[in-house]
């Protein structure tokens, strides 16, 4: 959704971006691109894209930095930056969900990872360690999977006979439990939970989106992609907390912030049926963007 996100943000010369989640350089390449002479920051979490960074630094001298963190670290990256303009484009990266290796797809056999960078745990630990109880609420708390419990049940049955260790094996004692959805994979929505669980997604989100509040300059803006509603809930009710309308009646109680933001579009935007036939992913993705006023 680069043309969308391009027009919303209209990046501004002299100013300064940040791209917090770099992935390939798409986004930032195309703010790079746009007619202005700003600079980007980019944050990735994951280590392999630096070689993209490179190619891009390489291609606009001076004009991007690229840091190896967690954007719930926004705040520290931004330091004392003007900041006109944040782009959050939240999930995972098509380099990462191809590559078996990584472990999040049920397509690819590759080993149960699911990291995205330097992690605490993987989706092996929960899988083989956790509890039923605790994977359980796991499904249903980060992938809203109807049928958490018969899947947990599921993976500590078998985990019995021997340590669950790849993607593909997690994926058929899935299926044994879940029926086929219409075209979705009965594993869709546990690959997803585990995913947002082992690399902390949610709490992530919800950081990173408050601290750029915090930062933006007056004028600025932010602008958020997410693929699933978990996220979009989380981003629509800290929007609500800090746009123009909850500082009237019902969420006047709320309104202890000074920076006021408004939306930039009147509705949420979504991909294009073209988009949607270019990449399929793009399907549930929605743009939400704000501008801050004062
Ligand atoms: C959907 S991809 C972004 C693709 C990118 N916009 C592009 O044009 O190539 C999401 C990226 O965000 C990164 N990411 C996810 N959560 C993150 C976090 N909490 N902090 C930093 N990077 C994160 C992932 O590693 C992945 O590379």
């Amino acid at each position: 959704m680069l043309e969308e996100v391009l027009k919303v943000l209209s990046p501004q010369n002299n100013s300064n971006y940040i791209d917090a989640t770099f992935g390939a350089g798409g986004h930032t390449r195309a703010i790079l691109e746009s007619p202005s002479n700003c600079r980007v920051i980019g944050i990735d979490r994951d280590p392999t894209v630096k070689i993209f960074a490179e190619n891009l630094q390489n291609e606009f001298p001076n004009r991007l930095q690229f840091i190896n963190a967690k954007f719930s670290s926004i705040k520290e990256v931004a330091g004392s930056q003007q900041i006109s303009g944040v782009l959050f484009d939240i999930g995972v990266s098509s380099m990462q969900i191809n590559n078996p290796e990584r472990g999040f797809s049920f397509m690819k056999d590759g080993p149960l990872t699911m990291t995205m960078g330097d992690n605490e745990i993987s989706a092996y630990d929960v899988i083989n360690h956790y509890s039923e109880d605790e994977i359980a609420s796991i499904l249903w708390e980060c992938g809203e999977e109807k049928q958490s419990n018969k899947i947990a049940q599921a993976i500590c049955k078998y985990r019995k006979i021997s340590p669950i260790k790849t993607t593909l094996e997690l994926a058929e004692i899935v299926k044994l439990v879940v029926h086929k959805r219409g075209k979705i994979h009965p594993a869709t929505l546990t690959f997803q939970a585990i995913r947002v669980f082992v690399n902390n997604e949610l709490k992530e989100l919800a950081k990173g989106l408050k601290d750029a509040i915090e930062f933006i300059e007056v004028g600025g803006k932010i602008v958020i992609i997410t693929f699933q509603g978990l996220e979009d809930k989380i981003v629509k009710d800290i929007f609500k907390q800090y746009t123009y309308k909850s500082h009237t009646n019902k969420f006047k109680e709320q309104a202890i912030h000074d920076k006021l933001f408004q939306n930039v579009t009147k509705n949420v935007l979504k991909p294009s049926k073209y988009e949607i036939k270019r990449n399929l992913r793009a399907r549930s993705a929605k743009i939400r963007a704000v501008i801050r006023t004062k």
